[in-house]
C-alpha cells in the first residue's frame, strides 16, 4: 500500500473520531465516575499485573478519551504516558484527569502512533482496540512491541477474525434492509445496561459504522509475539487460563464463531468479537 494511501486511511480514521471519540460520555463528570469504579477490573489479567505494584512506567497507545490511562493512574498509582491522534479525545482525557486529581501522574500526547518515538522503554505498554484501525495492524503491533522494556509487558486488544464475522454480518443485514436507526436500536438492545445515550452512540459508531478495521486471530498474534521476542502470558480467548498448549488455544478460538452466533442471536447478548493478549518480554 502506498504511503499516500496510508496517510489517507489515517486521516479518515482521525476525522471519524474527531466527530465523536469512542467510549465518550455526555460529560467529563460521568466519565470520571466510570474511571473511579475502576473499569480495568473487566480485564482480570491486567488488574492482577497492575495490582502487583511492580509496574511504574505505563504507556497507552491509542488512549482515546482516556478511561484506561486515567483508571490506571487513579487506581494503581502508576505514571502513565498516553498517546492518541484525536484532539477531541485527548481534551476529554485531560479533563477527566483534572477531575480525579491524577494530573501529576498522566501525560497525554497527540501523535500518530507510528511517529511516536519516546526516549525510554516502558514496564507496560497497552493498546486496546486501536491497532486494527491503522493502515497496517502488523506494523503497528511491531512498533508498539518495541516500546516494551526488558521484563516488561504488552497488553493488546484486537478484533477477532471468526468472532467478529457474525456480528458484522448481523449489522450489515440490518443496515441494508432497515437502515441506521434500526441498527442502532438493535445495538442498544444488545447493550441494555449501557444507559448513557452519548456513550451508547459512541460505541455504536465505533463498532458498527467504522471506516477502517481489520480482524485477526490468536494464532496470527502468537506468531507476531514470537517474532517480537515476547512470551504469551494470558488471553481472554480461553478465559485467562493456562496458555502452555498452543494447539488447545487454536481450538478454543475456532469455537469463537459459534459462540458469537449464540450470544448475538440466541442470548441477545453483546458479543462484538474482541480478544486480548497479555505478553512479556523476558529479562
Ligand atoms: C476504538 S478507539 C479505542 C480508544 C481506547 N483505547 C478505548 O479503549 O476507549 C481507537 C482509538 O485509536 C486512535 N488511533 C487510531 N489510529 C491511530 C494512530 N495511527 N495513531 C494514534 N492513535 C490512533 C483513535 O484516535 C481512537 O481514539
Amino acid at each position: 500500500m502506498s504511503d499516500l494511501t496510508d496517510k489517507a486511511i489515517t486521516g479518515q480514521v482521525r476525522a471519524f473520531y474527531e466527530e465523536m471519540p469512542f467510549n465518550y460520555y455526555a460529560t467529563a463528570e460521568d466519565a470520571a465516575q466510570r474511571v473511579a469504579a475502576n473499569p480495568i477490573l473487566s480485564h482480570p489479567d491486567l488488574d492482577a499485573l497492575l495490582g502487583d505494584d511492580a509496574i511504574d512506567r505505563v504507556l497507552e497507545i491509542g488512549c482515546g478519551a482516556g478511561w484506561a490511562s486515567n483508571a490506571i493512574a487513579l487506581n494503581y498509582k502508576s505514571k502513565v504516558t498516553a498517546v492518541d491522534m484525536t484532539q477531541k479525545a485527548l481534551d476529554r482525557a485531560r479533563e477527566v484527569s483534572r477531575l480525579i486529581g491524577t494530573e501529576d501522574r498522566t501525560t497525554f500526547v497527540q501523535s500518530d502512533l507510528f511517529d511516536f518515538q519516546p526516549e525510554g522503554r516502558f514496564d507496560l505498554v497497552l493498546s486496546i482496540g486501536v491497532l486494527h484501525h491503522t493502515h497496517d495492524c502488523r506494523k503497528a503491533f511491531d512498533h508498539v512491541s518495541r516500546l516494551v522494556d526488558q521484563g516488561g509487558f504488552l497488553f493488546v486488544g484486537l478484533y477477532h477474525l471468526a468472532g467478529r464475522r457474525v456480528f458484522l454480518q448481523m449489522f450489515q443485514d440490518i443496515l441494508s434492509r432497515e437502515g441506521e436507526e434500526a441498527a442502532f436500536q438493535r445495538f442498544a438492545a444488545l447493550n441494555a445496561p449501557m444507559r448513557d445515550e452519548t456513550h451508547l452512540r459512541s460505541w455504536f459508531r465505533d463498532q458498527v459504522l467504522h471506516p477502517n478495521e481489520t480482524q485477526h486471530s490468536l494464532e496470527e498474534v502468537m506468531c507476531w509475539l514470537d517474532q517480537n521476542g515476547l512470551e504469551l502470558i494470558s488471553t481472554s480467548i480461553n478465559g485467562y487460563e493456562d496458555v502452555a498448549d498452543r494447539q488447545v488455544l487454536i481450538e478454543d478460538e475456532a469455537a469463537y464463531e459459534a459462540l458469537s452466533r449464540s450470544r448475538n442471536y440466541e442470548e441477545n447478548r453483546f458479543f462484538p468479537g474482541f480478544f486480548t493478549v497479555l505478553a512479556r518480554r523476558p529479562d
